[in-house]
Protein backbone atom coordinates (compact mmCIF):
# COMPACT_ATOMS: atom_id res chain seq x y z
CA UNK A 1 0.00 0.00 0.00
CA UNK A 2 1.12 3.33 -1.07
CA UNK A 3 1.84 5.86 2.06
CA UNK A 4 3.09 8.72 0.82
CA UNK A 5 0.81 11.97 0.84
CA UNK A 6 0.84 14.29 -2.68
CA UNK A 7 -0.41 17.71 -2.62
CA UNK A 8 -2.06 18.17 -6.07
CA UNK A 9 -0.28 21.15 -7.26
CA UNK A 10 -2.14 23.88 -8.89
CA UNK A 11 -1.28 23.19 -12.73
CA UNK A 12 -2.58 19.34 -12.22
CA UNK A 13 -5.52 20.85 -11.04
CA UNK A 14 -5.64 23.39 -14.01
CA UNK A 15 -5.48 20.36 -16.58
CA UNK A 16 -8.65 18.76 -14.71
CA UNK A 17 -10.25 22.54 -15.19
CA UNK A 18 -9.34 22.23 -18.45
CA UNK A 19 -10.97 18.83 -18.72
CA UNK A 20 -14.35 19.94 -17.54
CA UNK A 21 -14.11 22.78 -20.48
CA UNK A 22 -13.99 20.76 -22.97
CA UNK A 23 -16.66 18.54 -21.60
CA UNK A 24 -18.61 21.30 -21.66
CA UNK A 25 -17.53 22.03 -25.40
CA UNK A 26 -18.70 18.72 -26.25
CA UNK A 27 -22.64 19.17 -25.06
CA UNK A 28 -22.51 22.72 -26.43
CA UNK A 29 -21.46 21.27 -29.83
CA UNK A 30 -24.40 18.33 -28.96
CA UNK A 31 -26.42 21.78 -28.59
CA UNK A 32 -27.73 20.05 -25.29
CA UNK A 33 -27.75 20.85 -21.56
CA UNK A 34 -26.42 17.34 -19.77
CA UNK A 35 -28.14 15.97 -16.68
CA UNK A 36 -26.30 14.21 -14.00
CA UNK A 37 -27.31 12.12 -10.86
CA UNK A 38 -25.40 11.34 -8.00
CA UNK A 39 -26.19 8.90 -5.43
CA UNK A 40 -24.55 8.67 -1.48
CA UNK A 41 -23.81 5.97 0.49
CA UNK A 42 -22.08 5.92 3.99
CA UNK A 43 -20.77 8.45 6.39
CA UNK A 44 -20.53 12.65 6.03
CA UNK A 45 -17.30 12.36 4.60
CA UNK A 46 -18.59 10.72 1.67
CA UNK A 47 -21.46 13.27 1.57
CA UNK A 48 -18.42 15.90 1.57
CA UNK A 49 -16.90 14.03 -1.73
CA UNK A 50 -19.94 14.04 -3.25
CA UNK A 51 -20.10 17.80 -3.30
CA UNK A 52 -16.88 18.13 -4.87
CA UNK A 53 -18.10 15.17 -7.01
CA UNK A 54 -21.29 17.88 -8.12
CA UNK A 55 -19.37 20.63 -8.00
CA UNK A 56 -16.98 19.18 -11.02
CA UNK A 57 -19.95 18.18 -12.58
CA UNK A 58 -21.23 21.30 -12.54
CA UNK A 59 -18.07 22.96 -13.85
CA UNK A 60 -18.33 20.60 -16.70
CA UNK A 61 -22.01 22.10 -17.75
CA UNK A 62 -24.45 19.25 -16.26
CA UNK A 63 -27.31 20.44 -14.45
CA UNK A 64 -27.74 17.69 -10.82
CA UNK A 65 -31.00 16.14 -11.02
CA UNK A 66 -31.71 13.95 -7.93
CA UNK A 67 -32.76 10.66 -10.10
CA UNK A 68 -31.33 8.50 -12.18
CA UNK A 69 -33.73 8.22 -14.56
CA UNK A 70 -32.92 10.43 -17.80
CA UNK A 71 -29.43 11.31 -16.48
CA UNK A 72 -26.53 11.57 -18.79
CA UNK A 73 -23.79 10.78 -15.40
CA UNK A 74 -24.82 8.69 -12.81
CA UNK A 75 -22.37 8.95 -9.93
CA UNK A 76 -22.66 5.87 -6.83
CA UNK A 77 -20.42 7.26 -4.50
CA UNK A 78 -20.24 3.90 -2.25
CA UNK A 79 -19.52 2.47 1.04
CA UNK A 80 -17.80 -0.64 2.12
CA UNK A 81 -17.74 -0.52 6.07
CA UNK A 82 -19.91 -3.75 6.12
CA UNK A 83 -21.19 -6.10 3.65
CA UNK A 84 -24.75 -4.91 4.08
CA UNK A 85 -23.66 -1.44 2.68
CA UNK A 86 -22.62 -3.19 -0.53
CA UNK A 87 -25.21 -5.08 -1.01
CA UNK A 88 -27.40 -2.57 -1.06
CA UNK A 89 -24.66 -0.80 -3.92
CA UNK A 90 -24.64 -4.00 -6.13
CA UNK A 91 -28.52 -4.16 -5.91
CA UNK A 92 -29.03 -0.59 -6.83
CA UNK A 93 -25.97 -0.61 -9.48
CA UNK A 94 -28.09 -3.80 -11.10
CA UNK A 95 -31.36 -1.77 -11.07
CA UNK A 96 -29.28 0.98 -13.32
CA UNK A 97 -29.48 -1.52 -16.25
CA UNK A 98 -32.87 -0.45 -16.72
CA UNK A 99 -32.82 2.93 -16.87
CA UNK A 100 -29.54 2.82 -19.16
CA UNK A 101 -32.11 0.58 -21.30
CA UNK A 102 -34.44 3.55 -20.87
CA UNK A 103 -31.61 5.83 -22.01
CA UNK A 104 -28.71 3.98 -23.71
CA UNK A 105 -26.23 7.34 -23.79
CA UNK A 106 -26.24 7.51 -20.22
CA UNK A 107 -22.94 6.99 -18.68
CA UNK A 108 -22.72 5.37 -14.78
CA UNK A 109 -19.26 5.44 -12.25
CA UNK A 110 -18.63 3.86 -9.69
CA UNK A 111 -16.75 5.72 -7.15
CA UNK A 112 -16.32 5.95 -2.85
CA UNK A 113 -14.43 3.55 -0.53
CA UNK A 114 -15.87 0.10 -2.58
CA UNK A 115 -14.16 1.38 -5.31
CA UNK A 116 -10.53 1.12 -3.09
CA UNK A 117 -11.24 -2.85 -2.95
CA UNK A 118 -9.66 -4.90 -6.07
CA UNK A 119 -12.32 -7.69 -5.36
CA UNK A 120 -14.74 -5.24 -6.07
CA UNK A 121 -13.25 -3.69 -8.49
CA UNK A 122 -13.08 -7.44 -10.32
CA UNK A 123 -16.76 -7.96 -9.94
CA UNK A 124 -17.47 -4.74 -11.13
CA UNK A 125 -15.21 -5.34 -14.67
CA UNK A 126 -16.95 -8.96 -14.98
CA UNK A 127 -20.63 -8.96 -13.87
CA UNK A 128 -21.87 -4.74 -14.21
CA UNK A 129 -20.40 -4.13 -18.30
CA UNK A 130 -23.29 -1.04 -17.68
CA UNK A 131 -20.65 0.18 -15.30
CA UNK A 132 -19.00 2.36 -17.93
CA UNK A 133 -15.87 3.53 -15.32
CA UNK A 134 -14.53 3.27 -11.95
CA UNK A 135 -12.48 5.47 -9.30
CA UNK A 136 -10.98 5.26 -6.14
CA UNK A 137 -11.12 7.74 -3.55
CA UNK A 138 -7.23 8.95 -4.18
CA UNK A 139 -8.75 9.81 -7.72
CA UNK A 140 -11.50 11.80 -6.98
CA UNK A 141 -9.51 15.13 -8.24
CA UNK A 142 -9.29 13.41 -11.99
CA UNK A 143 -13.07 12.49 -12.47
CA UNK A 144 -13.01 15.24 -14.93
CA UNK A 145 -10.43 13.34 -17.12
CA UNK A 146 -11.75 9.88 -16.29
CA UNK A 147 -15.58 11.53 -17.86
CA UNK A 148 -14.00 12.53 -20.99
CA UNK A 149 -12.26 9.60 -21.71
CA UNK A 150 -15.51 7.79 -21.46
CA UNK A 151 -17.36 10.16 -23.57
CA UNK A 152 -15.01 10.60 -26.01
CA UNK A 153 -13.94 7.37 -26.73
CA UNK A 154 -16.69 5.14 -25.22
CA UNK A 155 -14.19 2.83 -23.49
CA UNK A 156 -14.49 1.61 -19.37
CA UNK A 157 -12.07 3.04 -17.68
CA UNK A 158 -10.92 2.64 -13.91
CA UNK A 159 -8.86 4.43 -12.26
CA UNK A 160 -7.85 2.54 -9.00
CA UNK A 161 -4.30 2.05 -9.13
CA UNK A 162 -3.19 2.25 -5.37
CA UNK A 163 -1.72 6.07 -5.69
CA UNK A 164 -0.60 7.54 -2.67
CA UNK A 165 -3.01 9.34 -0.76
CA UNK A 166 -3.51 13.05 -2.20
CA UNK A 167 -4.94 15.98 -0.62
CA UNK A 168 -6.56 18.49 -3.37
CA UNK A 169 -7.25 21.88 -2.63
CA UNK A 170 -9.50 24.53 -5.02
CA UNK A 171 -12.09 21.73 -6.21
CA UNK A 172 -15.04 23.17 -6.62
CA UNK A 173 -18.06 21.65 -4.17
CA UNK A 174 -21.92 22.33 -4.69
CA UNK A 175 -23.57 22.57 -1.72
CA UNK A 176 -26.94 21.44 -1.28
CA UNK A 177 -27.55 23.56 1.81
CA UNK A 178 -26.82 27.18 2.83
CA UNK A 179 -27.18 26.82 6.44
CA UNK A 180 -24.92 23.68 7.51
CA UNK A 181 -21.36 22.74 5.84
CA UNK A 182 -19.24 19.78 6.03
CA UNK A 183 -15.59 20.40 5.92
CA UNK A 184 -13.13 18.09 5.81
CA UNK A 185 -9.92 18.43 8.00
CA UNK A 186 -8.22 15.61 7.30
CA UNK A 187 -8.19 12.33 5.13
CA UNK A 188 -7.75 8.92 5.27
CA UNK A 189 -6.65 6.56 9.20
CA UNK A 190 -3.47 5.61 10.59
CA UNK A 191 -5.31 3.20 13.33
CA UNK A 192 -6.01 -0.23 11.66
CA UNK A 193 -8.78 -1.57 14.30
CA UNK A 194 -8.97 -4.33 13.36
CA UNK A 195 -12.35 -4.85 12.19
CA UNK A 196 -12.36 -1.91 9.71
CA UNK A 197 -12.02 -1.44 5.70
CA UNK A 198 -11.16 2.54 6.33
CA UNK A 199 -7.95 2.37 6.47
CA UNK A 200 -7.23 0.19 3.20
CA UNK A 201 -9.48 2.34 0.97
CA UNK A 202 -9.10 5.63 2.09
CA UNK A 203 -5.22 5.88 2.86
CA UNK A 204 -3.18 6.70 5.54
CA UNK A 205 -3.86 10.06 7.39
CA UNK A 206 -3.37 13.75 6.16
CA UNK A 207 -4.05 16.85 7.09
CA UNK A 208 -5.17 20.03 5.34
CA UNK A 209 -3.43 22.78 5.91
CA UNK A 210 -5.01 25.52 8.92
CA UNK A 211 -4.95 28.33 6.87
CA UNK A 212 -6.97 26.35 3.64
CA UNK A 213 -9.72 25.14 6.38
CA UNK A 214 -9.85 28.68 8.21
CA UNK A 215 -10.36 29.92 4.57
CA UNK A 216 -12.80 27.59 3.77
CA UNK A 217 -14.55 28.65 7.64
CA UNK A 218 -14.47 31.95 6.69
CA UNK A 219 -16.08 32.01 3.34
CA UNK A 220 -18.54 29.78 4.91
CA UNK A 221 -19.54 32.03 7.66
CA UNK A 222 -19.59 35.04 5.67
CA UNK A 223 -22.00 33.44 2.92
CA UNK A 224 -24.28 32.47 5.86
CA UNK A 225 -23.45 28.96 6.85
CA UNK A 226 -24.43 28.34 10.89
CA UNK A 227 -23.43 25.41 11.54
CA UNK A 228 -19.53 23.93 10.15
CA UNK A 229 -19.21 20.27 11.06
CA UNK A 230 -15.69 19.32 10.82
CA UNK A 231 -14.94 15.81 9.33
CA UNK A 232 -12.19 13.13 9.74
CA UNK A 233 -12.09 9.95 10.60
CA UNK A 234 -10.45 10.51 14.02
CA UNK A 235 -10.09 14.53 13.84
CA UNK A 236 -7.86 14.15 17.39
CA UNK A 237 -4.48 13.15 15.51
CA UNK A 238 -5.06 16.44 13.21
CA UNK A 239 -1.56 17.78 12.39
CA UNK A 240 0.36 15.04 13.52
CA UNK A 241 1.15 14.58 9.53
CA UNK A 242 2.21 18.39 9.10
CA UNK A 243 4.64 19.56 11.31
CA UNK A 244 2.96 22.94 12.07
CA UNK A 245 2.42 23.36 15.79
CA UNK A 246 -1.06 23.10 15.72
CA UNK A 247 -3.50 20.12 17.17
CA UNK A 248 -7.25 19.77 16.33
CA UNK A 249 -7.73 21.89 19.79
CA UNK A 250 -6.14 24.72 18.73
CA UNK A 251 -7.57 24.58 14.83
CA UNK A 252 -10.80 24.23 16.73
CA UNK A 253 -9.78 27.61 19.01
CA UNK A 254 -8.99 29.46 16.12
CA UNK A 255 -12.50 28.91 14.11
CA UNK A 256 -14.12 29.57 16.99
CA UNK A 257 -12.82 33.03 16.90
CA UNK A 258 -14.01 33.64 13.50
CA UNK A 259 -16.13 36.10 13.83
CA UNK A 260 -20.22 35.31 13.48
CA UNK A 261 -23.18 33.63 15.26
CA UNK A 262 -22.54 30.09 13.79
CA UNK A 263 -21.91 26.63 15.68
CA UNK A 264 -18.97 23.94 15.31
CA UNK A 265 -19.34 20.53 15.39
CA UNK A 266 -17.10 17.63 15.04
CA UNK A 267 -16.45 13.94 14.07
CA UNK A 268 -15.28 11.60 14.82
CA UNK A 269 -12.94 11.88 17.92
CA UNK A 270 -11.13 8.63 18.85
CA UNK A 271 -10.78 7.81 22.60
CA UNK A 272 -7.25 7.12 22.26
CA UNK A 273 -6.38 10.50 20.82
CA UNK A 274 -9.31 12.44 22.50
CA UNK A 275 -8.15 14.54 26.25
CA UNK A 276 -8.57 17.13 28.78
CA UNK A 277 -7.16 19.74 26.33
CA UNK A 278 -9.93 18.91 23.89
CA UNK A 279 -12.75 18.92 26.56
CA UNK A 280 -11.30 22.03 28.16
CA UNK A 281 -11.30 24.15 24.88
CA UNK A 282 -14.74 22.78 24.28
CA UNK A 283 -15.84 24.15 27.37
CA UNK A 284 -13.82 27.40 26.96
CA UNK A 285 -15.66 28.76 23.46
CA UNK A 286 -19.56 29.05 23.50
CA UNK A 287 -19.36 29.06 19.36
CA UNK A 288 -18.21 25.15 20.16
CA UNK A 289 -21.27 22.80 20.24
CA UNK A 290 -21.30 20.98 23.56
CA UNK A 291 -21.81 17.49 21.42
CA UNK A 292 -19.18 14.94 21.23
CA UNK A 293 -19.71 11.05 19.51
CA UNK A 294 -17.33 9.13 21.08
CA UNK A 295 -17.06 5.27 19.56
CA UNK A 296 -16.42 3.01 22.93
CA UNK A 297 -16.94 -0.32 20.24
CA UNK A 298 -17.01 -2.38 23.20
CA UNK A 299 -17.29 -2.10 26.97
CA UNK A 300 -14.90 -5.21 27.85
CA UNK A 301 -11.22 -4.46 27.86
CA UNK A 302 -10.37 -7.65 26.49
CA UNK A 303 -12.43 -6.93 23.28
CA UNK A 304 -10.92 -3.39 22.58
CA UNK A 305 -7.69 -4.99 22.84
CA UNK A 306 -8.48 -7.63 20.13
CA UNK A 307 -9.87 -4.31 18.18
CA UNK A 308 -6.58 -2.93 18.25
CA UNK A 309 -8.50 0.05 19.83
CA UNK A 310 -5.66 1.36 22.61
CA UNK A 311 -7.45 2.25 25.43
CA UNK A 312 -9.48 0.28 27.84
CA UNK A 313 -13.04 0.33 29.53
CA UNK A 314 -11.95 2.66 32.64
CA UNK A 315 -9.85 5.01 30.50
CA UNK A 316 -12.64 5.80 28.20
CA UNK A 317 -15.45 5.64 31.22
CA UNK A 318 -12.63 8.63 32.98
CA UNK A 319 -12.30 10.37 29.25
CA UNK A 320 -16.28 10.23 29.76
CA UNK A 321 -16.03 11.78 33.46
CA UNK A 322 -13.70 14.66 32.84
CA UNK A 323 -15.65 15.38 29.78
CA UNK A 324 -19.11 15.57 32.03
CA UNK A 325 -16.83 17.81 34.45
CA UNK A 326 -16.19 20.26 32.19
CA UNK A 327 -19.43 20.47 30.64
CA UNK A 328 -22.41 19.22 32.21
CA UNK A 329 -24.75 19.80 29.81
CA UNK A 330 -22.76 17.62 26.84
CA UNK A 331 -24.68 15.67 24.96
CA UNK A 332 -22.94 12.18 24.30
CA UNK A 333 -23.24 9.74 21.01
CA UNK A 334 -21.33 6.93 20.31
CA UNK A 335 -20.60 3.49 18.20
CA UNK A 336 -20.73 0.55 19.08
CA UNK A 337 -19.98 -2.74 17.27
CA UNK A 338 -21.75 -6.16 18.72
CA UNK A 339 -20.46 -9.44 18.05
CA UNK A 340 -16.91 -9.00 17.30
CA UNK A 341 -15.56 -12.37 17.00
CA UNK A 342 -14.97 -14.16 20.25
CA UNK A 343 -17.20 -12.00 22.46
CA UNK A 344 -18.39 -14.01 25.00
CA UNK A 345 -21.87 -13.52 26.84
CA UNK A 346 -19.92 -11.51 29.87
CA UNK A 347 -17.90 -9.25 27.77
CA UNK A 348 -21.64 -8.02 26.13
CA UNK A 349 -22.92 -7.86 29.09
CA UNK A 350 -19.59 -5.44 30.17
CA UNK A 351 -21.08 -3.28 26.91
CA UNK A 352 -24.58 -3.17 28.52
CA UNK A 353 -22.99 -1.67 31.56
CA UNK A 354 -21.15 0.79 29.98
CA UNK A 355 -23.80 1.97 28.44
CA UNK A 356 -25.93 1.85 31.82
CA UNK A 357 -23.11 4.03 33.14
CA UNK A 358 -22.14 6.49 30.48
CA UNK A 359 -25.68 7.15 29.60
CA UNK A 360 -25.45 8.05 26.16
CA UNK A 361 -28.05 10.34 23.74
CA UNK A 362 -28.12 8.32 21.20
CA UNK A 363 -25.76 5.23 19.89
CA UNK A 364 -25.21 3.84 16.58
CA UNK A 365 -25.25 0.02 17.02
CA UNK A 366 -23.70 -2.19 14.63
CA UNK A 367 -23.57 -6.03 14.27
CA UNK A 368 -20.03 -7.34 13.44
CA UNK A 369 -19.51 -7.52 9.88
CA UNK A 370 -16.21 -9.66 8.77
CA UNK A 371 -14.43 -7.32 6.10
CA UNK A 372 -11.96 -9.11 3.25
CA UNK A 373 -8.28 -8.16 4.39
CA UNK A 374 -8.70 -6.91 7.66
CA UNK A 375 -7.51 -9.11 10.40
CA UNK A 376 -10.53 -9.60 12.84
CA UNK A 377 -12.31 -11.35 9.25
CA UNK A 378 -10.05 -14.37 9.63
CA UNK A 379 -10.73 -14.49 13.87
CA UNK A 380 -12.24 -17.32 14.89
CA UNK A 381 -15.88 -16.49 15.43
CA UNK A 382 -18.11 -18.97 17.72
CA UNK A 383 -21.39 -17.06 18.02
CA UNK A 384 -24.04 -17.85 16.30
CA UNK A 385 -25.74 -15.41 14.17
CA UNK A 386 -29.23 -15.59 15.82
CA UNK A 387 -27.05 -15.21 19.38
CA UNK A 388 -25.14 -12.38 17.95
CA UNK A 389 -29.15 -11.16 16.71
CA UNK A 390 -30.72 -11.31 20.21
CA UNK A 391 -27.36 -9.85 21.96
CA UNK A 392 -28.03 -6.74 19.32
CA UNK A 393 -31.75 -6.70 20.11
CA UNK A 394 -31.38 -6.81 24.16
CA UNK A 395 -28.61 -3.45 23.48
CA UNK A 396 -31.19 -1.53 20.98
CA UNK A 397 -34.02 -1.85 24.12
CA UNK A 398 -31.48 -0.69 26.25
CA UNK A 399 -30.27 2.22 24.88
CA UNK A 400 -34.06 3.18 23.48
CA UNK A 401 -34.98 3.47 27.38
CA UNK A 402 -32.11 5.30 27.77
CA UNK A 403 -32.49 7.89 25.31
CA UNK A 404 -36.36 8.33 26.24
CA UNK A 405 -35.58 9.46 29.70
CA UNK A 406 -32.99 11.42 28.85
CA UNK A 407 -35.17 13.01 26.85
CA UNK A 408 -38.17 13.18 29.16
CA UNK A 409 -35.56 15.35 31.03
CA UNK A 410 -35.38 17.97 28.30
CA UNK A 411 -39.14 18.62 29.29
CA UNK A 412 -39.55 22.32 30.66
CA UNK A 413 -35.36 23.35 29.97
CA UNK A 414 -35.68 26.43 27.23
CA UNK A 415 -32.52 25.70 25.21
CA UNK A 416 -31.15 27.53 22.04
CA UNK A 417 -31.63 26.24 18.94
CA UNK A 418 -31.06 26.40 14.97
CA UNK A 419 -34.21 26.30 13.11
CA UNK A 420 -33.04 24.11 10.18
CA UNK A 421 -36.09 23.68 8.16
CA UNK A 422 -39.95 22.04 7.96
CA UNK A 423 -41.53 18.87 8.50
CA UNK A 424 -45.39 18.80 7.28
CA UNK A 425 -46.96 21.74 8.94
CA UNK A 426 -43.82 22.36 11.34
CA UNK A 427 -40.47 23.84 11.71
CA UNK A 428 -37.34 21.52 12.40
CA UNK A 429 -34.52 22.90 15.22
CA UNK A 430 -31.21 21.18 16.45
CA UNK A 431 -30.35 21.78 19.74
CA UNK A 432 -26.80 22.56 20.30
CA UNK A 433 -26.24 19.22 21.34
CA UNK A 434 -27.69 18.12 17.61
CA UNK A 435 -31.11 16.92 19.18
CA UNK A 436 -34.07 16.75 16.83
CA UNK A 437 -37.01 19.40 17.69
CA UNK A 438 -40.31 20.09 16.04
CA UNK A 439 -42.29 23.28 16.73
CA UNK A 440 -44.68 25.33 15.26
CA UNK A 441 -43.68 28.47 13.82
CA UNK A 442 -42.95 30.82 10.60
CA UNK A 443 -40.68 29.23 8.07
CA UNK A 444 -39.48 32.62 7.71
CA UNK A 445 -37.43 31.85 11.01
CA UNK A 446 -35.49 29.23 9.06
CA UNK A 447 -31.84 30.07 8.93
CA UNK A 448 -32.33 31.67 12.96
CA UNK A 449 -30.90 30.86 16.14
CA UNK A 450 -34.18 30.88 18.52
CA UNK A 451 -34.96 30.44 21.75
CA UNK A 452 -37.27 27.24 22.37
CA UNK A 453 -38.88 25.87 25.52
CA UNK A 454 -39.39 21.77 24.91
CA UNK A 455 -43.22 20.68 25.27
CA UNK A 456 -42.81 17.37 24.94
CA UNK A 457 -40.32 13.90 23.89
CA UNK A 458 -40.27 10.33 22.10
CA UNK A 459 -37.31 8.42 21.84
CA UNK A 460 -36.08 9.62 18.97
CA UNK A 461 -36.84 13.50 19.10
CA UNK A 462 -38.37 16.24 20.81
CA UNK A 463 -41.71 19.25 20.57
CA UNK A 464 -40.79 22.37 21.68
CA UNK A 465 -42.79 25.80 21.68
CA UNK A 466 -40.89 29.13 20.55
CA UNK A 467 -40.25 31.60 23.40
CA UNK A 468 -41.39 35.29 22.38
N1 LIG B 1 -13.57 6.65 12.28
C1 LIG B 1 -14.69 6.44 13.05
C2 LIG B 1 -15.68 5.44 12.53
C3 LIG B 1 -15.88 5.17 11.12
S1 LIG B 1 -16.89 3.82 10.73
C4 LIG B 1 -14.25 5.96 14.41
O1 LIG B 1 -13.19 5.48 14.59
O2 LIG B 1 -15.06 6.03 15.29
C5 LIG B 1 -18.32 4.04 11.74
C6 LIG B 1 -18.60 2.91 12.65
O3 LIG B 1 -18.89 1.73 11.93
C7 LIG B 1 -17.47 2.50 13.57
O4 LIG B 1 -17.33 3.35 14.65
C8 LIG B 1 -17.87 1.11 13.96
O5 LIG B 1 -18.71 1.12 15.10
C9 LIG B 1 -18.67 0.62 12.76
N2 LIG B 1 -17.92 -0.40 12.01
C10 LIG B 1 -16.76 -0.24 11.34
N3 LIG B 1 -16.38 -1.40 10.78
C11 LIG B 1 -17.33 -2.32 11.10
C12 LIG B 1 -17.49 -3.72 10.82
N4 LIG B 1 -16.61 -4.40 10.12
N5 LIG B 1 -18.60 -4.33 11.33
C13 LIG B 1 -19.51 -3.65 12.06
N6 LIG B 1 -19.39 -2.34 12.34
C14 LIG B 1 -18.32 -1.68 11.88
FE1 LIG C 1 -11.93 2.54 11.21
FE2 LIG C 1 -10.76 2.63 13.55
FE3 LIG C 1 -9.99 4.30 11.63
FE4 LIG C 1 -12.34 4.62 12.78
S1 LIG C 1 -10.37 4.81 13.77
S2 LIG C 1 -11.90 4.68 10.60
S3 LIG C 1 -12.98 2.54 13.19
S4 LIG C 1 -9.75 2.08 11.63
FE1 LIG D 1 -18.24 3.99 4.49
FE2 LIG D 1 -16.02 4.90 3.52
FE3 LIG D 1 -17.36 6.34 5.24
S1 LIG D 1 -16.38 2.82 4.11
S2 LIG D 1 -18.38 4.82 6.49
S3 LIG D 1 -18.05 5.78 3.25
S4 LIG D 1 -15.16 6.23 5.05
Amino acid sequence: MNTKTTVISQEQLQQQFAFCHKIRQYWLDKNRIPTAYVETYGCQQNEADSQQIRGLLSESGYAIQDSAEGADVVVMNTCAIREHAEQRVFGNLGALTHTKRRHPEQKIFLCGCMAGQEQVVERIRKSYPHVNGVFSTHHLWQFPQLLYQVLTTGKRTFYTQDEAGSIAEGLPQLRDDTLKAWVSIMYGCNNFCTYCIVPYVRGRERSRKPEDILQECRELIAGGTKEITLLGQNVNSYGKDLDCGMDFSDLLAQIAQIPGDFLIRFMTSHPRDAGKKLFDTMAAYPKIAKQLHLPFQSGSSRVLKAMNRHYDREQYLELVRYAKSVMPDLVLTSDVIVGFPGETEEEFEETLSLISQVGYDALFTFIFSPRAGTPAAAMEDPTPKEEKNRRFDRLCALQNQISETIHEGYIGKTLRCLIDGTDKELLTARTEGGRLVRLPGDPNLIGSFAQVTITGSTTWSLTGQLEP
